[in-house]
């Protein structure tokens, strides 16, 4: 997996960021399990509840387009290392359990993580089919 390339195509998608409200860019890029890379960035809207992140909007990109299952995801915003939202880490839990999180600030300024480490004990699709016996 190359890491930079996927922090380098979120860093473009920042720059489409639609932010009049927060003024807060975040972008984000993903690579599916057949090698894909969708990316997305925030997208915010007069009456404010309708926003969405950049993370679901790459996602629902990839989703929308055949493409279910996530190896990495990586994420830039205005903040010093900016985490996805706990929304977008349940998104993420759906289509890249076993993903890689990529928190950048830079090109060379990232940090790695698991799903598991940013959503522990989470619930996901299997859970739904679990019986207590
Ligand atoms: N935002 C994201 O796009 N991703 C995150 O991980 C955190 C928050 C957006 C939503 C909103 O447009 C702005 O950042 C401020 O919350």
């Amino acid at each position: 997996m190359n890491i930079k390339e996927l922090i380098r195509r979120a860093l473009e998608a920042q720059k489409m960021a639609y932010v009049p409200y927060s003024r807060f860019r975040v972008g984000a890029a993903l690579l599916t399990e057949d090698n894909h890379i969708y990316s997305g960035c925030n997208i915010e809207i007069a009456s404010y509840s309708p926003t969405i992140c950049a993370e679901r909007t790459a996602i629902f990109k990839a989703v929308s387009e055949g493409h279910r299952k996530i190896k990495a995801i990586a994420i830039v915003g205005d903040s010093n290392f900016t985490f996805p939202c706990g929304v977008c880490r349940q998104v993420i839990r759906e289509f890249g359990k076993d993903a890689n999180i990529i928190i950048a600030n830079s090109l060379d300024d990232y940090k790695v993580f698991t799903l598991d480490e940013i959503l522990p004990y989470s619930f996901g699709p299997e859970d739904l089919n679990k019986n207590k016996e």
